[in-house]
């Protein structure tokens, strides 16, 4: 073989083999994904029973076991429907609570002791992703300052949270990912715990009156994410937002970026029902439209050429008109 094409080659195969990583479903790189099997799916729902049968709302009212620190308790509920429909739906808890959760009592979570209480982070099984959003969440404006105590489970809770990919909706997709902030961004309390200790403690500014040039600020919060305008573009195409949180000075105020034509909102809101997408009945941003009316956004083509000939038809009636009246008068001049 020569030379040219051997490299070639080996540049086809990297290129292949590095498709298949990034084509890769998320599964494929995640320690222990959900398990298929009757057998196994009835052995983890045993296991979580245990834990359930303390850990809920109705565990408060008939505790299982005498002698428990039932306030302690009534601030540790997890709720199971919710666990179910969660991306972590079909995993055992103890496959994140290890050691000392196993039994109870929980060896202290706050003790230095051999087989102690503990609970693993999101990097231990998303290497992958974690390898991108750690580097941005580090740049992000609440890394600056805040304590290392707002950490990825201050957002997510892993007994909750659903992808975007697995709600789908983008009523319920900005719900929930503007719930992550607004919990502590309209909330005084939640706010101090992390604000509170800055020096000086800084206050909660008010949410409306800071996006005050922001028509009906409400609307915007239930339409879009506060992520939209407060991060990048995302540079991994395998992640769909970018975790880092731009300072307020970064933060978008262009109402075009979304009013437009080519919104924002295709590539970040929108972009698991765009991809799926056809230019239905020759609106533009049929997904959007679908969803909600973004003047400037949803615009029909159909209408958009009608409105063209109509004009080219004014144009051309004008222009007739115009002829007819040089031809006519060209005419009565010859005639004299
Ligand atoms: C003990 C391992 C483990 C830990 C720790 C863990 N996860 Fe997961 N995670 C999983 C498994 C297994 C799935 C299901 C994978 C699948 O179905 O493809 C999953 C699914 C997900 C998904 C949806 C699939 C994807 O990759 O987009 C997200 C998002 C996610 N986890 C975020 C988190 C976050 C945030 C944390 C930390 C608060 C976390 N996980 C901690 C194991 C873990
Ligand atoms: C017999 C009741 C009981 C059982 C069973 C139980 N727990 Fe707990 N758990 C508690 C109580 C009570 C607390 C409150 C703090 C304490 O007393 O340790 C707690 C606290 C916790 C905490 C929070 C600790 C903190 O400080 O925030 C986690 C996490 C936890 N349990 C996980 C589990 C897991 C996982 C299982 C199942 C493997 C489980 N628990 C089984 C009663 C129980
Ligand atoms: C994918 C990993 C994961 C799984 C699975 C998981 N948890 Fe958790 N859990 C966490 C993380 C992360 C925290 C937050 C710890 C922190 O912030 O200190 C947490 C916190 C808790 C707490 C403390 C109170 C709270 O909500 O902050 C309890 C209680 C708890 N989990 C119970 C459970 C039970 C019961 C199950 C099974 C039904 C379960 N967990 C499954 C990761 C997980
Ligand atoms: C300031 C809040 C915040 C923090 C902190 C945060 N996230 Fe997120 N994360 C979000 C929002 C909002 C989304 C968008 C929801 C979506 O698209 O699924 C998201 C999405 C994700 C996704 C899914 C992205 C995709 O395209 O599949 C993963 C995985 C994830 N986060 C992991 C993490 C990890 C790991 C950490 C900690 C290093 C972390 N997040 C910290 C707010 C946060
Ligand atoms: C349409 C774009 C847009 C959306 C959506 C948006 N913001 Fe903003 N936000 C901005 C801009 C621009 C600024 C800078 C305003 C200024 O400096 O006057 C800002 C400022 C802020 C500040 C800085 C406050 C201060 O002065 O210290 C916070 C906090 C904030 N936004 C949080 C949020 C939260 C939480 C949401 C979601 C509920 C959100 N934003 C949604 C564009 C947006
Ligand atoms: C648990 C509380 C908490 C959560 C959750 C949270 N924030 Fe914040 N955020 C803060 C605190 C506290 C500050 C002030 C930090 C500082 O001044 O250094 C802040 C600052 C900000 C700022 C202002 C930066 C500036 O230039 O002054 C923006 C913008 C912001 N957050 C956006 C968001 C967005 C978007 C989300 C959701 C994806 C979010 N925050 C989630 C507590 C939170
Ligand atoms: C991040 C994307 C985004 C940005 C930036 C943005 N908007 Fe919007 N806006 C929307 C969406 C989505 C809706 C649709 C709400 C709905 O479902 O009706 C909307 C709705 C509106 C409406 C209609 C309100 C009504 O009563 O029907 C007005 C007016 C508006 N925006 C003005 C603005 C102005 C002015 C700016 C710039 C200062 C701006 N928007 C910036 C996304 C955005």
């Amino acid at each position: 073989m020569n030379q040219p094409l051997n490299r070639r080659t080996v540049g086809a195969v990297l290129l292949l083999f590095a498709g298949l990583l990034a084509t890769s479903p998320a599964g494929a790189q995640t320690k222990g994904a959900a398990p298929k099997d009757p057998e196994t799916i009835a052995q983890i729902q045993a296991w979580n029973g245990e834990c359930l049968a303390c850990h809920t709302e109705a565990a408060l009212h008939k505790p299982p076991r005498p002698g428990m620190d039932i306030k302690a308790l009534s601030e540790a509920l997890t709720d199971p429907a919710k666990y179910d429909r969660s991306n972590h739906a079909g995993m055992a808890c103890k496959t994140c609570h290890v050691g000392g959760y196993r039994d109870w009592p929980h060896k202290g979570p706050a003790q230095a002791v051999p087989g102690k209480a503990e609970t693993l982070d999101c990097n231990e099984c998303h290497a992958q992703k974690s390898w991108h959003v750690d580097a941005q969440v580090a740049k992000s404006v609440h890394s600056k300052n805040l304590s290392e105590k707002f950490t990825c489970s201050t957002c997510h809770d892993p007994h909750v949270y659903q992808t975007a990919a697995k709600l789908k909706e983008p009523a319920k997709i900005v719900a929930q990912d503007n719930g992550m902030c607004l919990s502590c961004h309209q909330s005084d309390e939640k706010f101090a715990a992390f604000g509170g200790k800055l020096t000086p403690a800084k206050k909660r500014p008010d949410i409306d009156a800071i996006h005050a040039w922001l028509p009906n600020t409400k609307l915007h919060w239930n339409a879009v994410r506060c992520v939209e305008c407060h991060t990048p573009v995302s540079p991994t195409r395998t992640l769909a937002i970018s975790h880092e949180i731009l300072g307020k000075d970064k933060a978008q105020r262009d109402c075009v970026t979304c009013h437009s034509q080519d919104s924002a909102l295709r590539t970040g809101l929108y972009r698991h029902v765009a991809e799926t997408e056809s230019a239905e009945l020759g609106f533009l941003n049929s997904a959007v439209l679908g969803n909600s009316y973004v003047i400037g956004a949803t615009r029909n083509t159909h209408l958009d050429r009608f409105g063209l000939v109509l004009i080219g038809l004014v144009f051309a009636g004008v222009l007739g008109h115009g002829l007819i009246r040089i031809l006519a008068a060209l005419g009565r001049r010859s005639v004299k």
